[in-house]
């Protein structure tokens, strides 16, 4: 596998440059990377116990789009009592109060794919105990989006190529910024956040690998899905309930997600909760998409401001 070659650079929530545009992200990089940070970076706090995290992502869960997901009290008390297990340093966090100042969409994406993540992990998994470097990297995912400029996290309008490349920078940039703060490149987290974009056929970036982590799988779902159902500023509404498990079902059916995630969802989603092993998947597609979502519209550089823009990419959805 060649090395991956950064195209932006990453900086901190301070706007210190960790690495520029060019480097190379080759192991021993990524070594001397994790050995750089200073020892403020190293204290690790209770993600729950910052700021308004806690109440924030009980709020989220309440939501009408969440609450059959959510359901019961006790299950809910459960996932906030293992998630009030996550510590995570310091820095990191800062970040995610930035996000909540800067970026409400990213902020709010952030905490409920770290529940919803919580969530599959403990019902896909026997062993809670062992799975919970899953359960951390949820709140995670998405923390290199601090390297990307406020203005493309907050479009409402198609973006430029150089634009959608920038955006896409937040994977590699998020890898870079975990193997700093948690100082060790290889923790599942890093990996989360570099590979949270790939699909099981190959079609994802930044590598365009064929996704094979069943465990990262649980966070691609549960990313997507809440990039369907919940609101963004490059679409006037969101997809309903019904039409974003089709599409994750369709997804499923191209091989870019595994089915046994997807029949999660799709059980989490019947009033009777029925077992996994008895949850039939529906292959019909009887959804209709909102229409104006201009993900996947994507002009050239020099294309003019005002060219006109079609309905956008179904199958594309910017996370
Ligand atoms: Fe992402
Ligand atoms: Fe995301």
């Amino acid at each position: 596998m060649p090395d991956l070659v950064l195209q932006f650079p990453v900086h901190t929530l301070s706007q210190e440059v960790l690495l520029s545009e060019g480097t190379v992200l080759s192991e021993d990089c990524l070594r001397k990377l994790a050995r750089s940070a200073g020892r403020k970076e190293d204290r690790e706090i209770s993600f729950l116990g910052y700021g308004s995290i806690r109440r924030d992502i009980a709020s989220y869960m309440r939501q009408d789009v969440y609450r059959h997901i959510f359901g019961e009290r006790d299950e809910n008390r459960n996932i906030l009592g293992l998630m009030e297990q996550i510590r995570t340093p310091r820095a990191v966090l800062d970040i995610l109060r930035y996000f909540r100042g800067n970026d409400p969409y990213t902020y709010r994406h952030i905490l409920i794919v770290s529940a919803l993540t919580c969530l599959f992990v403990t019902g896909l998994s026997d062993d809670v105990r062992r799975s919970f470097p899953e359960i951390s990297a949820g709140p995670l995912h998405d923390l290199g989006k601090v390297s990307v400029p406020l203005d493309l996290l907050r479009a409402g309008k198609p973006l430029r190529r150089s634009e959608r490349a920038y955006l896409e920078h937040h994977t590699l940039a998020g890898f870079a910024l975990l193997a700093y703060f948690l100082r060790d490149a290889k923790k599942f987290s890093c990996l989360v956040a570099r590979d949270h974009h790939e699909r099981g056929d190959g079609s994802g970036y930044p590598r365009g690998i064929r996704l094979e982590d069943r465990m990262l799988e649980i966070v691609v779902v549960c990313d997507v899905y809440d990039a369907l159902i919940s609101s963004r500023p490059y679409r006037k509404r969101s997809f309903d309930n019904r039409t974003a498990i089709e599409e994750l079902t369709t997804m499923a059916e191209q091989g870019k997600i595994g089915w046994e995630v997807v029949r999660f969802l799709v059980s989490r989603n019947r009033k009777a909760r029925p077992s996994m092993e008895e949850c039939e998947v529906s292959r019909e597609k009887r959804g209709i998409p909102p229409e104006g979502n201009l993900y996947g519209v994507v002009l050239d550089d020099d294309d003019p401001e005002d060219i006109p823009t079609g309905p956008g990419g179904r199958d594309e959805i910017r996370l």
